[in-house]
């Protein structure tokens, strides 16, 4: 309709376009990991979210979560408070790593016995310590969770191991209302 339309594109085009941008990249690919593994950790939560009541319980102080149905050696993701809760269903491999680890060799030394009430179930924030990323569960060199954001590695019992976090993944108040059904808040 105007001139501007056979007018060819030659505009400037920004030095920027075709200069090295490491930091943009190096930030894209940690927000893109980072939100990947929210996407992962939240993929149960619809379901888990069905189990509850009604909605007014998600935004009450506690939530129970129907654990039945967590396959031993799977980490489901619930939500708390707005928080990602990781419910880990540890193998015996996994409660046996983290109990033949000795406290000094841990930077927040608490004993894995002291963090679970069953030894089977592991209920932690899954909220990096660091700087607070959500951490990727079963994966780093313990294999309990691995935060991608500035490297910390969390083990079979959400302990820091190695990276800048300074604590261990918290353990929020929960309980066992029955054998199948957990109570967290
Ligand atoms: S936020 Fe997890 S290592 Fe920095």
């Amino acid at each position: 309709m105007t001139a501007s339309t056979t007018t060819p594109a030659s505009t400037t085009t920004p030095a920027s376009t075709t200069s090295p941008e490491p930091t943009r990249r190096d930030f894209l690919y940690v927000a893109t990991t980072a939100v990947g593994a929210v996407g992962a950790g939240f993929a149960a939560w619809p379901l888990i979210a069905q189990m509850n009541p009604d909605a007014t319980t998600l935004a009450a102080a506690s939530i129970e979560v129907d654990i039945g149905g967590i396959a031993l050696g799977q980490v489901v993701t619930v939500k708390w408070r707005g928080k990602p809760v990781f419910v880990m269903h540890r193998t015996p491999e996994e409660i046996a790593a983290a109990r033949a680890t000795p406290l000094s060799e841990l930077p927040d030394p608490v004993s894995d016995e002291e963090r679970v009430q069953k030894p089977e179930w592991l209920v932690v924030i899954g909220i990096c310590t660091h700087l607070g990323c959500v951490p990727l569960v079963h994966q780093g060199a313990f294999k309990g969770a691995f935060c991608p954001c500035h490297g910390s590695d969390y083990d079979t019992s959400g302990r820091i191991r190695v990276g800048p976090a300074p604590a261990n993944l918290a353990v929020p108040p929960y309980k066992f209302a029955t054998e199948s059904k957990l109570v967290i808040g």
